[in-house]
């Protein structure tokens, strides 16, 4: 059966646990010797697209960057026929879309691993980044722990939320009215094994003796309308020092970026010494790279 990544919990949590033990490896197996995989972008991008073309490189394949208006899925042709045409060339199909369906309905038409490179639903490769940056911390082993997501709820947050789930992590969520993960996620984050899931409306509540402080922009790519409108109502749940100093001590800061300075975070707490955005954003290389082969490998030998 072909695998897909479309969210975290595409994998189990045994697999999830296989996918970051393969991103550790200092031996990727060439599993995409002589191959392409095609890498269509909707959206912008700096950190997944470089990181999952040099996956890809790393893996001994070819990645073949195609941007939105070369391919225009669901314009030019579906995305179903975009998806078989990519697949007569290539072993791997990766998507960064606006409509998290469009994967689901590329995924449903091909032979081949489709990955979701950010969508409106998820964001999988960052939360395996994340967590990998989580554990260099902690180490693997991170029960007892708990992760506090401050601000909007994105694609970023409800795959990072999975994904500390698998980890046996707890997780919170301090984010405005109306801006917050709904019932039904909050049971997912339960069902998939968190310890505890907390969500409210006070960062200060919910930062308070945590070991991971995480926030993203306070609007995504595709809802830039909306950011006079948003910043006034997400003005309290800034992430700066005083709010840092309820976390646990030894507690650290993520962020996915692109951050926008001054808004969702302070420089002090950006570049200070909790953060580390840095071993995040370079941790996307091992991610891709890690999911790449354990697709590949998983989908190969259940054929
Ligand atoms: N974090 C992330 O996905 O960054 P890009 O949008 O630059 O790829
Ligand atoms: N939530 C953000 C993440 C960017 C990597 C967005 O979708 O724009």
């Amino acid at each position: 059966m072909t695998r897909h990544l479309l969210e975290i919990d595409d994998l189990s949590a045994e697999e999830f646990g296989q996918v970051l033990t393969r991103c550790v490896s200092k031996h990727p197996v060439q599993v995409l010797e002589g191959r392409g995989a095609a890498l269509i972008f909707e959206k912008p991008s700096n950190r997944t697209r470089n990181s999952t073309e040099m996956a890809v490189v790393e893996l001994g394949g070819h990645p073949i960057y195609l941007k939105p208006d070369e391919v225009d899925i669901d314009g030019r042709e579906s995305a179903e026929d975009v998806a078989r045409t990519l697949a007569c060339f290539h072993s791997v199909i990766a998507a960064r879309v606006f409509d998290h369906s469009v994967l689901v309905r590329m995924s449903e038409a091909v032979e081949i691993p489709v990955v979701n490179l950010l969508s409106d639903l998820s964001h999988p490769l960052q939360a395996i980044a994340d967590m990998l940056t989580i554990r260099e911390e902690f180490g693997p082993d991170l029960s007892g722990r708990s992760l506090t997501w401050v601000g909007d709820y994105s694609n970023v947050a409800r795959s990072l939320a999975l994904a500390c789930a698998m980890s046996s992590v707890s997780v919170r969520f301090a984010c405005p009215d109306g801006y917050g993960p709904s019932q039904k996620d909050l049971d997912l984050f339960k069902r998939t094994g968190a310890p505890e899931v907390r969500s409210s409306t006070d960062p200060a509540l919910e930062v308070d003796g945590t070991d991971v402080v995480v926030t993203d922009a306070w609007y995504s790519m595709g809802q830039e309308a909306e950011a006079v409108m948003r910043r006034p109502i997400f003005e309290p749940y800034r992430v700066d020092q005083a709010l840092m100093a309820n976390a646990a001590p030894g507690a650290i800061f993520l962020h996915c970026l692109p951050a926008h300075r001054g808004e969702e975070v302070t420089n002090e707490v950006l570049d200070g010494p909790q953060s580390r955005v840095w071993a995040e954003a370079a941790n996307r290389l091992p991610a891709a790279r890690g999911a790449l082969e354990w697709l590949v490998i998983a989908s190969e030998a259940e054929r």
